[in-house]
């Protein structure tokens, strides 16, 4: 599929919009820029557009999606109710990055709750989103237009680096203001709860409105502490491959010196993200290191309009570490949910085990596969078999075919599946449907984490090569390189 780069003029003219804004209507993909960050848009009356939307990013279907309105007017097409907290707040905020958490109305697909009898509505202030949902005159849903797992996009270079290729239409309108996603605010529960900070802030809602909400740190009451409200809370998120340290000032030092000591502790192939000003005072002392810097001096909002783009950016350049200014204070939470998301991505090394028969050929290959293509990045795969012979090794039409692909393999000895192995590891992977079956036969209270090859690879399972000549373990091959991006996906979200 080719995609489609829509730059938009300034004033937004919605007529630039009438072929994306009419393709969204009958059910195709939009990508578009809001204040906060773009998102992966689709109409909330095309279940078929919506479920693809899950299936693009590799979200879980748990995870709901907010939907996109022009006015309050919209209300009624997918709210059942509107608490009466919901008029004052509008009036304060709306359009703008604050989204509202309300009863749902039941013809709201399910998809897109996920389930959940309430619907997240938001009203964006970014004027080509505004003129793309005037053309469509349907909400649209969307999440932010990243792989499940990556930072959130803030420039439509962003979203072509996940999708180019994969969804018609990008419009580009520059980057995003804000920089960071929207609060999520839950008018359901008694006070609203923020359920996800943003930019707008429990105190500012107070300011403004007089309405006192509890903060998302503050525990919810009642059973709810079983579940996240915000499901999507509960995802590590935000993670560029480098792993990510936040630098906060300690006791006397200046910001300037904390960056110096932890790049020290970082020690070589460091990125840092910080102000100019900051930079230009330490820099003499800094040969050779990448930088990524906001205007001007220390400063939240920039801060946050640049953070994902910072991270973006410095993970391009293959630095294993990323320096990152923090800040503190209660404006700076949403900011600080995000980098200690992307900083504690890494520590938590996941893991993924492969399983098949004999643990001879399949599991070993997909283990060698993954190893290579995301070893570097903290992941990492093991594989055992489900009836091992003990002792064997990988056949050399299975090293030949990885040889083929640069994958030089040390020989290794198969091994049993075993208790201890299915604990440790963060995702289980079978071969095919029927051992996906034997494993929750096996191990019933590691259900959650077994899946088949199938599940990411259009339900087609991946057949033993052993005995056969090298086409079949290059087919072998094939099947589980092309399924492993997904495989890998599925590990960051677990
Ligand atoms: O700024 C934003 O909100 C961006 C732009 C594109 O509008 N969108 C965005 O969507 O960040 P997404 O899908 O990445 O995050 C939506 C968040 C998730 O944490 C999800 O769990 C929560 O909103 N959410 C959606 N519906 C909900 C509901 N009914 N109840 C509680 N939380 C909900
Ligand atoms: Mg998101």
């Amino acid at each position: 599929m080719n995609t489609q780069v829509i730059l938009v003029s300034r004033p937004a003219d919605p007529k630039e919009l009438q072929v994306p804004g009419q393709a969204l209507v009958s059910g195709a993909i939009v990508a578009f820029p809001t204040e906060t960050v773009y998102g992966l848009g689709a109409s909330a009356f095309q279940p078929q557009a919506v479920s693809e939307i899950f299936r693009l990013k590799g979200r879980p279907s748990d995870n709901p999606l907010i939907v996109h309105l022009l006015s309050a007017d919209w209300l009624d097409q997918v709210v059942s109710s509107v608490p009466p907290s919901f008029w004052p707040l509008y009036q304060a905020f709306s359009p703008g990055p604050l989204t509202y958490v309300m009863p749902r109305r039941d013809t709201v697909a399910d998809l897109i709750t996920a389930g959940l009898d309430t619907v997240a509505v938001r009203f964006p202030s970014q004027e080509a989103a505004r003129a793309l949902l005037q053309v469509a005159g349907v909400p649209i849903v969307a999440p932010s237009a990243n792989l499940s797992g990556r930072p959130s996009p803030t420039r439509a270079r962003h979203v072509l680096d996940d999708f180019a290729g994969r969804i018609p239409y990008i419009i580009d309108d520059g980057p995003c203001e804000v920089g960071l996603e929207s609060t999520v605010l839950d008018l359901t529960s008694q006070p609203p709860r923020i359920l996800r900070p943003g930019k707008i802030t429990a105190r500012q809602i107070m300011e403004k409105t007089g309405i006192e909400v509890a903060d998302w740190q503050e525990a919810p009451l009642g059973d709810e502490t079983q579940k996240p409200a915000s499901p999507g809370m509960k995802y590590r998120h935000y993670a560029p491959g480098a792993r990510v340290m936040i630098v906060l000032p300690q006791g006397t030092e200046t910001l300037e010196e904390a960056f110096l000591t932890r790049l020290d502790q970082a020690g070589e192939s460091a990125g840092l993200f910080l102000s100019e000003e900051s930079w230009q005072s330490i820099r003499d002392r800094l040969p050779g290191v990448h930088v990524y810097t906001y205007e001007g001096g220390s400063d939240l909002d920039r801060a946050m309009h640049g953070l994902f783009d910072a991270l973006r950016t410095l993970d391009r350049t293959g630095v294993r570490t990323i320096l990152a200014e923090g800040f503190e204070g209660q404006e700076a939470s949403a900011y600080m949910d995000r980098l200690i998301k992307a900083s504690q991505a890494e520590e938590a090394s996941r893991r993924v085990l492969f399983v098949c028969q004999g643990n001879t050929c399949r599991s070993p290959m997909a283990q060698a596969i993954f190893n290579d293509r995301f070893g570097q990045s903290g992941a990492q795969a093991s594989s055992a078999g489900l009836a091992v012979i003990a002792g064997q090794t990988m056949p050399d039409a299975a090293l030949e075919a990885l040889g083929e692909w640069g994958i030089e393999e040390e020989v290794r000895k198969s091994r049993q599946i075993r208790t201890r192995l299915v604990e440790e590891a963060d995702l289980i992977v079978t071969m095919t449907a029927q051992q996906k079956a034997l494993m929750l036969h096996y191990f019933p209270q590691a259900g959650e984490k077994i899946y088949a090859m199938a599940d990411f690879l259009d339900g087609r399972d991946i057949s033993d090569p052993y005995g056969q000549p090298l086409h079949a373990y290059r087919r072998v091959r094939d099947d589980l390189g092309a399924a492993m991006q997904a495989v890998h996906d599925r590990l960051v979200l677990i």
